[in-house]
């Protein structure tokens, strides 16, 4: 029986937060300058610091798990003083500023992926950007069906359920990654409508053959979506230097029909900032509705009624708009926090290659790395890869955990499913704890 400690921040952390709260409370108005807060506010946030404390490390190196970390310090603050007005993103009315931010914004990341011309949103978050693109799908090709992969996220098929359409499952490669064959078999077949590609597993992390797909895509008229929720910053690092990601899935992103990327993941955002991409800008008929309550301050196009979600944060647009002239879509701006962490992802699989105890999963396409301790039954391997991830918990090192079919992996399947240590590198500080990282592995004693 293992025992996970419970999640808890280091002490000077947690004092930290007690501070900030005090400092934060007088800066909350636009009105007027500070006034002495009311005791029970003060008393609230410190309930709340202490709630808060009871969290894992998100800041720290040592916090190597989910695909979480704090933002960029130009989102948190541009974020807190767009607060101060809080538009909203639906009407013209409610947001001019940041309405025009968010375009101005989504102009840039629609440009980065290769989009020129296009409609672009931001959204609650990848689901919801997804969401927008599999109903386009359907409206456009009513009756046929939507595929991904097996390693897609779960949400496409959920999605295509809420949209009404039939959702069928492709096999994936034993390399985590759309299966072109089966793929172009069931395309063969007939009836589908649109094929979701991933660009940037939640898993594995791997990067879908977008070009190959594309063809195939264009050979049998159906409609191509990409995934790059996670992956699709990386485009930063497509260009052939070094640290780089292959080139060709990224340069096919031209070609593609929608892209659903989260500025929240590796775009430095806080929460609640997802973006969907359509290459037809017409698509924007589908959103057409009236509404008689807003649209009145401008005959420009509103954000609402371009978008599925009526209000949407402007500061939302307002802390993305802030990061990215701060730290703008290229190698050297944001490309530069993707370098660091393409290059953690690069040594650490490198150090576990070189470890007796432990295999990787497979080389990472882009930052995500999965390894498991050596054994030879998929039982065995998920048990000792329980005791590593408690044994790890207790030195402080949060790592996440994935559960793969054992025989992708080529253990004996006395089981089904094979658990696997999963660690996301994305915070630039990941790629100074490697080696240090990579030792503690090293030193564990998994029972295997
Ligand atoms: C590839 C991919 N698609 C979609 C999602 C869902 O995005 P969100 O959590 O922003 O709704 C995720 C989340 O991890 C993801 O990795």
């Amino acid at each position: 029986m293992t025992v996970v400690s419970e999640p808890q921040l280091p002490p000077d952390q947690i004092a930290r937060l007690h501070r900030r709260g005090g400092e934060l409370l007088p800066l909350a108005s636009l009105t007027h300058d500070g006034d002495e807060p009311p005791a029970e506010w003060l008393e609230a946030l410190a309930a709340l610091a202490d709630r808060l404390g009871q969290s894992y490390p998100f800041a720290d190196a040592q916090y190597l798990g989910q695909m979480l970390k704090p933002p960029h310090p130009v989102a948190w603050a541009g974020y807190a003083m767009a607060m101060l007005l809080n538009s909203n993103n639906h009407a013209l009315d409610g947001g001019p500023a940041t309405a025009y931010l968010e375009q101005e914004a989504v102009d840039q990341i629609a440009r980065m992926l290769h989009q020129e011309i296009h409609l672009s949103h931001l959204t609650a978050s990848g689901t919801i950007a997804n969401l927008e693109a599999l109903w386009v799908a359907r409206s456009l090709h009513p009756g046929k069906v939507i595929v991904s992969g097996a390693h897609a996220h779960y949400t496409h098929a959920r999605i295509s359920e809420v949209v009404g359409v039939r959702h069928e499952t492709v096999p994936s490669t034993d390399h985590g990654t759309l299966d072109l064959s089966a793929l172009e078999e069931r395309l063969q077949r007939g009836g589908v409508g649109t094929v979701v590609a991933t660009l940037g597993s939640t898993g594995l992390g791997m990067v879908d053959r977008i070009d190959r797909i594309a063809d195939l895509c264009d050979e049998y008229d159906a409609r191509i979506h990409v995934d790059a929720a996670y992956g699709g910053f990386f485009t930063l690092l497509a260009d052939g230097g070094t640290p780089g990601v292959a080139r060709e899935p990224f340069d096919a992103l031209a070609r593609v029909d929608s892209i659903a990327i989260d500025p929240h993941k590796h775009g430095l955002q806080p929460y609640g900032c997802g973006c969907i991409i359509f290459r037809d800008p017409t698509v924007g008929h589908l959103y057409r509705h009236d509404s008689p309550y807003t649209y009145f301050t401008s005959d420009d196009l509103h954000p609402g009624e371009l978008s599925l979600e009526c209000s949407r944060s402007g500061a939302t647009a307002a802390a993305l708009w802030a990061t990215l002239r701060a730290v703008p879509l290229t190698r050297d701006g944001l490309g530069s926090h993707l370098a660091s962490a393409r290059t953690a992802a690069l040594a650490l699989a490198e150090r576990i290659r070189l470890l007796d105890d432990w295999m990787l999963v497979l080389e990472p396409d882009l930052d995500i790395v999965c390894w498991h301790p050596s054994g030879t039954t998929a039982s065995g391997v998920s048990a000792a890869t329980e005791v590593a991830f408690a044994q790890l918990a207790e030195r402080g090192w949060h790592v996440a955990k994935l559960v793969v079919n054992a025989t992708d992996l080529g253990l004996e399947a006395d089981q089904p499913a094979v658990t696997v240590l999963r660690s996301t590198l994305m915070k630039r500080e990941h790629a100074d704890i490697v080696d240090e990282f990579a030792d503690v592995l090293a030193s564990l004693n998994h029972g295997v």
